[in-house]
């Protein structure tokens, strides 16, 4: 691509550092297999300077008619039928009032030729919340004080869109789903079933094995249902938080928020349901690399933008680790032709 500040070109993967504006624009009409990205939430992160920096944004109002722009320029890359997946959750505006951003999420990707289709709810431990956030709502005192202040710590979403029109290339699990991302890929109420049944005395660690091992031999077994079990509740309620792509490094002095990647559990499971080996996946907000690491590791390839060149830059040393992850399963063989 000719006019990105810069760029890195291999046979698995395309990531360029510049408006993703710019990139998105150059991508021939119906390309991309499969979009997954966090958009930065208008007033929630300023990640840099940058006018161009979507998160600098004086009103939600003007965040959202440079958003629309990117969904319109994603809706023309994405072929027939497939898929785009916003991971997002509610925001608070500079009024400190909840805003509720998915709602708005939802009503651009109508407006382009996507159907909306799933809500996926992304549990948090709210201790973990607060640790993070600061967040005073999650303040034990403020149950003893005034519990009007009080609420619940926010999960964040994913949000599953298709594009209108026929798939003409399904994508298919020929023996269902057998690598799990996830912390508890085995509940209570499996494993209780599973014991009556075969009279058995499992803890769920060990069904987990011996379920693995049959899986080798069966290829399709009870593992397989399990799993999707999993990734069709509505909640992903066992998301690893720090199951992250190195980050910290990638911090500038002067920056008043720093990026916290998106869990790759969460990006394995959607290029996991979504796409393909081989197909292309597209994220127009690209951070330290997440959702490019992922699909690069499972044998798709990937086109990812970022602005900011410190992110730029710790993803390109995070894709160098690509191929260590998942190297016995997908053949990693060039992959732009
Ligand atoms: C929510 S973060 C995404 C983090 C990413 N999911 C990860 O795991 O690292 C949003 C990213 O969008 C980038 N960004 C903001 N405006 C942009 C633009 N116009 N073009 C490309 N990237 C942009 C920010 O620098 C930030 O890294």
């Amino acid at each position: 691509m000719k006019k990105v500040k810069n760029q890195i070109v291999t046979d698995r993967y395309a990531i360029y550092n510049d408006d993703c504006m710019n990139v998105v624009t150059e991508l021939d009409e119906k390309s991309i297999d499969l979009s997954v990205y966090s958009p930065p939430f208008a007033g929630l992160y300023n990640y840099s300077s940058d006018p161009r920096d979507m998160s600098n944004c004086e009103t939600k109002e003007q965040f959202l008619e440079q958003y629309d722009y990117l969904v319109k320029e994603i809706s023309r890359v994405t072929k027939d039928g497939r898929i785009t997946a916003v991971h997002c959750t509610d925001v608070f505006d500079n009024t400190c009032r909840l805003w509720d951003f998915p709602h708005e999420i939802i009503k651009i990707h109508e407006k382009y030729g996507f159907e909306y289709r799933n809500r996926i709810t992304i549990w948090k431990e709210p201790l973990k919340v607060r640790m993070r956030t600061m967040v005073q709502s999650l303040m034990h005192k403020f149950i003893v004080e005034d519990s009007t202040k009080c609420f619940t710590a926010m999960p964040d979403y994913i949000l599953v869109f298709t594009k209108k029109g026929e798939n003409k290339v399904p994508v298919t699990h020929e023996f269902g789903i057998n690598e799990y991302a996830g912390e508890t890929p085995i509940l209570p109420n499996i494993l209780r079933a599973w014991n009556n049944a075969n009279n058995s005395d499992f803890t769920s660690d060990e069904l987990w094995s011996h379920l693995n091992k049959i899986n080798e031999d069966d290829k399709i077994t009870k593992l397989n249902h399990y799993i999707w079990q999993r990734y069709a509740s509505s909640v992903w309620d066992d998301i690893r938080i720090d199951n992250v792509l190195p980050y910290r490094d990638s911090r500038e002095e002067d920056d008043e928020k720093h990026v916290h990647p998106l869990q790759l559990d969460c990006i394995d499971r959607i290029v996991e349901l979504y796409s393909n080996p081989d197909e292309v996946v597209f994220t127009p907000f690209m951070g330290v690399g997440s959702e490019v690491f992922s699909p690069v590791s499972m044998g798709r390839k990937a086109i990812g933008v970022e602005l900011k060149d410190s992110y730029f830059k710790q993803a390109t040393l995070n894709l160098k680790e690509a191929d260590k992850r998942y190297i016995k399963k997908y053949k990693q063989e060039s992959l732009f032709d």
